[in-house]
């Protein structure tokens, strides 16, 4: 199939071959090279929140069993996350913050390390964002960051260059369609990663911090520019590629999430949100291409839900130096994004989004299997619609040609 794809997009005009080598400057560049996968058509992230790693074997789990208390340290969460890994086997893992417990690490460097070992090891491609405990040990926020993008097989970025922005690890990746499609060269899945803060700096606001105007900006530029590449250069897309975000701190539109419109815990307890609401909700309901957004902070909540068309996920705590509770398993949320498949076998763009988490018990327990977004039917049919278009505009010039000859 595979080979009857590529044979089928051999450019056979120069003006086509002109076209096809401006694409591949545009996309799939200097962004670790993200691509769907040519068997399946899929695209998995694990999502890693709180692990709120210290110093190792000498640091003990909290809120486990009594009976689980002996022997558990911050090497449980190292051998959940080899577990989890070896499971999954995801395209890539989005560390999203509270990677570290620093205010209990000996040495900040030493401890992101350990957190982050098993996905280097396992030679994965990784993403990660602060949180609000990363800095509070031996390197600040901004040498935290400087650590993160400095580490083997890191995807993670300091922040966007000649942009001046709020936080430390504001970046995209662009995750490339199958090698030797149509698509091979565009980014059909568009990933943001966002610093949401740690706490708020205003003196009369308490509480955690919240993304900045500067953040919201370069979101909007991005993801403008995303979609304008997307549906302009060849070949065109009829709707812009869709989009995930990953950051640690709830937005406050997390509380709107009603009963009927989520799947998983909410009310273990309250919703960690900053005080105030500097808008980045409305900034992708306006940007449109984001379909879901993956936040951590609260170990106890694991809900998704939709709002104004967009899924609004927890990835439940991971750590067990984070607080829990006993009883109720550590987890990770797992993201399977899938392509679409043209009558000719050819893959194409993303067609769903689902979604399921993976508990750290006995059997790696998997539970609220979920689709998140699928394309809507009617966008689905771009080379149909193209083809119709063609045979109009031949029809039309043939009749023009006819009535010419008549005259
Ligand atoms: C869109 O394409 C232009 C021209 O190829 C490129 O310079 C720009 O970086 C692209 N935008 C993004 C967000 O990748
Ligand atoms: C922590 O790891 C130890 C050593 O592998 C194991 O015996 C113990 O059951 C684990 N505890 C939990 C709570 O998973
Ligand atoms: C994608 O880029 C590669 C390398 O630049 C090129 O060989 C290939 O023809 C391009 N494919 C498409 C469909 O544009
Ligand atoms: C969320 O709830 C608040 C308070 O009830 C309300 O003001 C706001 O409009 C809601 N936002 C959305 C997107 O539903
Ligand atoms: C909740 O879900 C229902 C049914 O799926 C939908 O009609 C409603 O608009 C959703 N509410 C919100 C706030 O998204
Ligand atoms: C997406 O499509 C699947 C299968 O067709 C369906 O079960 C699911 O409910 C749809 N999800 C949404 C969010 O529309």
């Amino acid at each position: 199939m595979a080979r009857l794809g590529l044979l089928r997009f051999l450019p056979s005009q120069p003006m086509l071959l002109l076209v096809l080598f401006v694409a591949a400057d545009a996309a799939g560049k200097g962004d670790g090279g993200l691509r769907f996968r040519r068997e399946d058509g899929t695209f998995k992230v694990l999502q890693v929140a709180d692990m709120h790693y210290a110093d190792g074997l000498s640091t003990p789990c909290k809120d486990v069993l009594p009976a689980q208390r002996p022997g558990c340290s911050d090497l449980n969460t190292t051998a959940f996350l080899y577990r989890v890994i070896r499971a999954e086997n995801p395209d890539l893992v989005v560390f999203t913050g509270d990677n570290i417990f620093a205010s209990d690490s000996t040495d900040a460097a030493k401890s992101m390390d350990a957190a982050i070992a098993p996905a280097i090891a396992m030679k994965l491609p990784w993403a990660a964002v602060l949180g609000n405990h990363d800095q509070e040990g031996t390197l600040s926020r901004e040498g935290v960051m400087r650590h993160l993008v400095g580490m083997k097989n890191t995807l993670a970025r300091f922040n966007p260059q000649g942009v001046e922005i709020d936080g430390y690890g504001n970046y995209n990746l662009e995750v490339a369609g199958v090698e030797g499609t149509s698509l091979a060269n565009k980014s059909v899945l568009n990933l943001y990663f966002l610093d949401s803060g740690d706490y708020s700096t205003v003196p009369s606001i308490g509480g955690f911090g919240w993304i900045k105007a500067s953040q919201l900006a370069w979101f909007k530029q991005t993801s403008s520019s995303l979609q304008t590449n997307y549906t302009s250069e060849q070949p065109r897309q009829k709707e812009p590629a869709p989009g995930l975000a990953y950051f640690h701190i709830p937005l406050p539109e997390f509380k709107n999430v009603t009963a009927s419109n989520f799947t998983g815990v909410k009310k273990q307890e309250s919703i960690g949100s900053a005080w105030i609401n500097s808008g980045f909700f409305n900034t992708m309901v306006e940007a449109g291409d984001v379909k879901a957004a993956f936040v951590g902070h609260d170990h106890l909540i694991d809900f998704c839900g939709k709002l104004t068309g967009i899924q609004l996920c927890y990835g439940g705590g991971f750590g067990y130096h984070a607080y829990g509770m006993a009883g109720w398993s550590r987890r990770a949320r797992v993201v399977s994004v899938q392509l679409q498949k043209a009558a000719s076998g050819e893959w194409q763009g993303v067609k769903s989004i689902n979604t399921w988490k993976r508990l750290d018990d006995q059997h790696l327990t998997t539970i609220d299997s979920e689709n998140l977004w699928n394309i809507s039917s009617n966008s689905g049919g771009t080379q149909l619609c193209k083809s119709m278009a063609l045979l109009f505009l031949a029809s039309v010039t043939s009749i023009y040609f006819q009535n010419l000859q008549l005259m």
